[in-house]
This record gives structure tokens, C-alpha cells and sequence, in this order.
């Protein structure tokens, strides 16, 4: 598959990268095109790089793996984005100034990111997914533990644009699974501040949650 990939970054470099090994063409797009040229040819694979353009029109998907606060500019500037499948990896993180000591954290600068990017560019399909885990955890080959691979939750509303990025989730050797439409990306970006907060206080996020098989999670009978 034909993958755009918006950013030079560390991001860029770990899915990018990644995808690049498992078969797919990669195109790097940035805004100091030196800067994506030199990820390519550090990539291989056959990886091209360019302007923010250049890969927004050869990617039958993009992934947007820029700063929330650039989206908006990058976003407006790039008519070739009308149609694609935008993956949306970005958190809206800032520091949290009310933290009490002992508890370094992050609060979200924005709510709802994926939505706001569906809203900029309307034909575009968006797909929240990737957000949860540091880059280094993308760019390390398949994620397994405790037996199972890494899951990833999804975030869409279009049924195959979210297909696609499942199997460029499966790609990697990680797990997707549908976390709901658009409107849940929200809940992503919220889960991702608050885990990725801890784990920076040094508590385990993971160990907070039970597997499925003791979480009690059962539907009610009717
Ligand atoms: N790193 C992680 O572990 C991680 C994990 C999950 C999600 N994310 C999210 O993924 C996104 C990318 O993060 P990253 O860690 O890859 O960032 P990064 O390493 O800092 O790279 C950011 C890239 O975006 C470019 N950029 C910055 N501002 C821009 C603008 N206004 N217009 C166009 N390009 C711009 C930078 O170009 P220049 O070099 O020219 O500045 C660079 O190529 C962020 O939204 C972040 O929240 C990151």
C-alpha cells in the first residue's frame, strides 16, 4: 500500500519505518524537506521523502505524525488530504501546572483532536489509533506481553477506512480491535494522558487494569 507519512519525527521514523519493513511504499513528508529526504534514505526499503504534499498525494493513506499545534496549518495548506484515509496518532499533551508534587502528569491543551481534524478536512476518513504508546514502542519489532501481542485501539467511522488501518496494525504484528466512532477518539486522547502521566510518575498504567477474565465486565441480562 501506498503510505504518506506528515512528519520527520520520532513517530514518523517508528511507524514510517516500520511499515516500510513490512512491505509497504513510504513516502516522508515535512516541512524541511532535507529533514524527510534524510529519514527516507535512513529508512530504506525503497523509502522516498519530500514535502508535506508530495506525500499527502501519494498516500492512498497518511499518517499525521505532527504536533497538534502545527495540524491546523498543515492541514489547511494540503489540498491533497481531500479523501484520504488521515491516521491521527497526535495527543494534545501539556503540562500540568495544578500537579500536586509527587504526581507529574499532563493535562490535554484540546479535547477532541481527531474530531477537529474530520471537521478541517470533511472528506477525508479519520482513524484515531497509535496514540496510546511511546514512538519506541511502535519502532521495536512485534510488541508481545504476557503472551499477546499489543493491542491497538481504533477510533472511525468509516467501516473500511478503519479495515485498512486494522491491517496496517496487523502489519506490525500488533492487535486492533474497534473502539468506536470518531467521536470516541476523544476517549483515546483522554486514556492516553492519563496513562502515559502515570507511567511518567513511575506507576505501572497497565497494572491498573484487570485482564478481561476478571474484570466483571458482563453485559446485564435482559
Ligand atoms: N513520540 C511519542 O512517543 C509519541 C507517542 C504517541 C503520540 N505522539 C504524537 O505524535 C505526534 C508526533 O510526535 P513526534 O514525537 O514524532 O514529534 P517529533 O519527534 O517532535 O517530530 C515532529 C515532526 O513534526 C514536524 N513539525 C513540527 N511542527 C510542525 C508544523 N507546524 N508544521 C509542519 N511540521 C511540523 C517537525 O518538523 P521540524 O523538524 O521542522 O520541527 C517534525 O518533523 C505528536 O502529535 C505527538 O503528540 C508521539
Amino acid at each position: 500500500m501506498q503510505i504518506g507519512v506528515i512528519g520527520a519525527g520520532a513517530m514518523a521514523r517508528a511507524l514510517g519505518g516500520r511499515w516500510a519493513a513490512a512491505g509497504h511504499e513510504i513516502y516522508f513528508g515535512a516541512r524541511r524537506t532535507e529533514a524527510a529526504d534524510e529519514l527516507a534514505a535512513g529508512v530504506g526499503y525503497g523509502a522516498r521523502g519530500g514535502s508535506i504534499e508530495e506525500a499527502a498525494r501519494f498516500g492512498e493513506v497518511v499518517l499525521l505524525a505532527v504536533p497538534v499545534d502545527g495540524l491546523d496549518a498543515v492541514l489547511r495548506a494540503t489540498p491533497e488530504f481531500a479523501g484520504r484515509v488521515l491516521v491521527d496518532c497526535t495527543n494534545a499533551f501539556e503540562p500540568d501546572t495544578a500537579a500536586p508534587d509527587g504526581a507529574a502528569g499532563f493535562v490535554l491543551a484540546e479535547d477532541a483532536v481527531a474530531e477537529r481534524i474530520a471537521a478541517t478536512v470533511p472528506s477525508a476518513q479519520v482513524v484515531k489509533a497509535f496514540n496510546l504508546c511511546a514512538a519506541e514502542v511502535w519502532a521495536d519489532d512485534a510488541r508481545e506481553f504476557e503472551g499477546s501481542p499489543l493491542s491497538v485501539p481504533l477510533c472511525g467511522d468509516d467501516p473500511d477506512a478503519v479495515r485498512v488501518v486494522a491491517g496496517l496494525a496487523e502489519d506490525l504484528k500488533l492487535r486492533p480491535f474497534l473502539a468506536g466512532g470518531l467521536h470516541r477518539a476523544r476517549y483515546l486522547e483522554a486514556a492516553s494522558v492519563l496513562t502515559v502521566g502515570l507511567w511518567f510518575a513511575g506507576y505501572d498504567s497497565r497494572a491498573m487494569l484487570p485482564p478481561l477474565s476478571a474484570a466483571f465486565a458482563t453485559r446485564d441480562q435482559q
